[in-house]
């Protein structure tokens, strides 16, 4: 299997990672990306993106000729599609949007010869596979020796590499034939246990478990704010639930972000409204809980600002859309700092990951225990968790459960 070329198509997030993976289990990749700058610094051996472990894999996979990155596409024998599919922003329900794909797939047919596989990787609605291949027949191709297939990525980003090798693989091809090629393919690099499907149920796969964690975090949210007109403590109370040998509830916090589980949900949704329901309800709710959120800093604003007889200073703790990272891609905790800045408020952010802002103002955590008039827990980051609630006298609003980890402490 070594012996085929395979072109790995976007080398962003996945694409890079599953490239460099290949050439070291032996593959010669020809890497594809539309962005010059991207191109330009893989070949220098050098990457684009946070990611550990991965420059060290970059960097010995091009200085030994095994990796080669590209502007334009180039001919292979496995194709394999890593493009982005976000959603089209509008009026009702989020559309998924595959132009990506589609057009990584135009450029690539007049390359195609019997016997290539062409695998998609994006997060995809289900149905995509079969538009793949449509766009290949429409292009003239013979699609009878043609074989596609889908095979979705569940890496956790800050353990891509660990993961990429080892997790355990969904392969659905749109016959038996692509399916059996492509698990043979994933079988040469992955170690977890490689499983065979159809390619639309490949599809719904990697949705489902996306919207599973969704819905429930959206259970999670829902019980914070009935907790919170109740006065109970969320998260004391979902900790004794889940002494329950056969409950499991997950942690509430300021909405939910990143370019998957915020994302995802809405191509099950899209495709069929009517019984999604469920599906709906649980990011309606997430979103609404980022809302909610706001209003909350907005009361607690209203009410020192009477006490204080001036604008009160907000620091807010975290961007990221979850701890530890420094992505903020759909992040709530970004929504929540950027409305108040938008809406005049004195608004300050703390976020140990990332060292500059375009518009947000950033503060270190410890002036900001000294000036802020409100501190507003949007992150468990674990540079929080040094926090002595004693050293400032802001009154605290704690949305991620942080400050039950710090009264135990
Ligand atoms: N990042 C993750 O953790 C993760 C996890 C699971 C699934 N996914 C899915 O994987 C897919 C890719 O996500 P990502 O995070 O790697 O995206 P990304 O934005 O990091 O990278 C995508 C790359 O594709 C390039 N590109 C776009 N159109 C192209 C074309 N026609 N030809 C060649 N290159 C093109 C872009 O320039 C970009 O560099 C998405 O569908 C995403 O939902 C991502």
């Amino acid at each position: 299997m070594q012996n085929k070329i395979v072109s790995v198509i976007g080398l962003g997030y996945i694409g890079l990672p599953t490239a460099a993976l290949l050439c070291q289990k032996g593959y010669k990749i020809l890497g594809v990306d539309l962005n010059e700058a991207v191109v330009k610094t893989i070949n220098q051996g050098k990457i684009h993106i946070v990611e550990p472990d991965l420059e060290d894999f970059v960097r010995s996979a091009v200085l030994a000729g095994k990796l080669k990155a590209y502007t334009s596409h180039q001919p292979a024998d496995i194709y394999m599609i890593c493009v982005p599919t976000p959603f089209h922003e509008g009026i009702g329900i989020p559309q998924p949007n595959i132009d990506y794909v589609l057009d990584a797939t135009r450029s690539i047919t007049s390359f195609l010869k019997a016997g290539d596989l062409v695998i998609l990787e994006s997060t995809s609605p289900i149905g995509t596979s079969r538009q793949i291949l449509s766009v290949i027949e429409d292009s003239g191709v013979d699609i009878s020796n043609i074989h596609v297939a889908y095979c979705p990525e569940r890496v956790l980003p800050g353990k891509i590499m660990a993961e990429l090798a080892e997790n355990d693989r969904v392969v659905g091809g749109l016959t038996l034939e692509a399916t059996k090629k492509a698990a043979d393919f994933y079988k040469t690099f992955v170690s977890g246990d490689v499983l065979e499907t159809s390619a639309s149920t490949a599809e719904m796969c990697k949705l489902t478990e996306n919207s599973f964690r969704d819905v429930n975090i959206a259970f999670a949210n829902e019980l914070s704010l009935i907790c919170e007109k109740e006065g109970i403590n969320v998260w004391d109370l979902i900790k004794l639930a889940n002494h329950h040998p056969r409950v499991n509830i997950l942690q509430p916090g300021a909405g939910v972000g990143g370019h998957c589980i915020a994302v995802d949900p809405w191509f099950i949704v899209a495709r069929d409204p009517e019984n999604a329901r469920l599906i709906r309800t649980a990011r309606e709710i997430n979103n609404y809980k980022t809302e909610w959120v706001i209003d909350k800093i907005k009361i607690a604003v209203a009410d020192i600002s009477v006490k204080t007889q001036r604008k009160p200073k907000i620091a807010c703790l975290g961007l990221a859309f979850k701890p530890d990272i420094d992505d903020l891609r759909e992040s709530p905790a970004c929504l929540i700092v950027e409305a108040l800045q938008n809406q005049n408020y004195d608004v300050f952010a703390v976020e140990p990951n990332i060292k500059t802002h375009e518009t947000l103002k950033l503060v270190e955590l410890k002036s900001a225990l000294e000036f802020a008039d409100l501190l507003v827990v949007l992150v468990k980051h674990k540079q929080f968790f040094e926090l002595n609630v004693h050293s400032t006298k802001a009154k605290i609003l704690d949305f991620c459960g942080l400050q039950s980890l710090l009264i135990r402490k």
